[in-house]
């Protein structure tokens, strides 16, 4: 299979990347084949629900095509984690208003989600906007400026990450079956400390992650979710009011799809050389 990943930086016209469906039951095998032509090419899609009354259970029909269901220690029995305002639950940026930073999730433990889903219940009037940020156009951008810092980055031992009394050290760049694959986190709200080798290399990833013209970022309005491919976008949010009613649902799946019958495989990561 070739690599059809492109990169999109903020001029990114998100069109190319919006489906849209009545809910998530009425999405079948029918739209599933374009629903992974716009990830496999972009590393998401974002998809509007028309139905004026979405059923959040109805996620579960998702593992057919994204795999099976990761649990987290904040999610509940159907795998669903809030995103809203939880006072004294800051250690997770996820139960704050405040900007969380680019990133990529589960980096807290040894393997990842494949794919993020957010399905947007009520957005903020004011802030609270949604941004992604496209890890093969940060790749060819340390191998066009500062190829020295490439491969200390795909050293298992980049940076560590503490929360929670656990503690997981990880490179930023790793291979799974000849593509790169992303996991990146530079935020406040676990800690995270560097190898001194690496520090220049991580710098140069959180100045690029700030970077406005490297950020695609849209509010995610109501009743319209993204599907990531959390091993080559980050996502990130804006900063929004405290007093917001901002509220996201969000499940993570491992993207082992078993027996998949669909025209289109499903591609996670980037080739390095294209
Ligand atoms: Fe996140």
């Amino acid at each position: 299979m070739t690599d059809s990943r492109e990169t999109f930086n903020s001029n990114f016209d998100i069109s190319n990347a919006t489906l849209t469906a009545s809910s998530f039951f009425s999405i079948k095998d029918n739209h599933i084949s374009r629903i992974y032509e716009v990830f496999n090419r972009y590393g998401f899609v974002l998809i509007h629900l028309t139905s004026p009354k979405v059923f959040l259970e109805e996620l579960g029909i998702f593992d057919k095509y994204f795999g099976n269901i990761i649990y987290h220690n904040r999610s509940d029995s159907s795998g669903i984690s809030l995103i809203k305002i939880i006072p004294n639950f800051s250690n997770y940026f996820g139960t704050t208003n405040e900007n969380t930073g680019l990133h990529t999730d589960g980096s807290c433990s040894k393997k990842p989600p494949k794919i993020v889903i957010l399905y947007c219940e009520i957005s903020s009037e004011i802030g609270g906007e949604s941004q992604l940020l496209n890890c093969k156009l940060l790749y060819n951008n340390i191998v066009k400026y500062a190829p020295d810092l490439l491969n200390v980055l795909f050293e298992p031992n980049v940076f560590t990450i503490t929360r929670d009394n656990e503690s997981f050290t990880q490179p930023v760049f790793y291979y799974e079956n000849d593509r790169v694959f992303t996991r990146f986190r530079g935020n406040k709200t676990a800690k995270i400390s560097v190898l001194p080798k690496a520090k220049k290399a991580f710098n140069f990833i959180k100045k690029f992650v700030c970077d406005p013209k490297n950020i695609l970022q849209f509010k995610l309005k109501q009743n319209q979710f993204l599907v990531i491919d959390n091993t080559m976008v980050m996502h990130g949010r804006t900063e929004f009011p405290k007093d917001s009613p901002r509220k996201l649902n969000r499940v993570f799946f491992d993207g082992n799809i078993k027996n998949s019958q669909f025209p289109y495989q499903i591609q996670f990561g980037f080739e390095p050389l294209n």
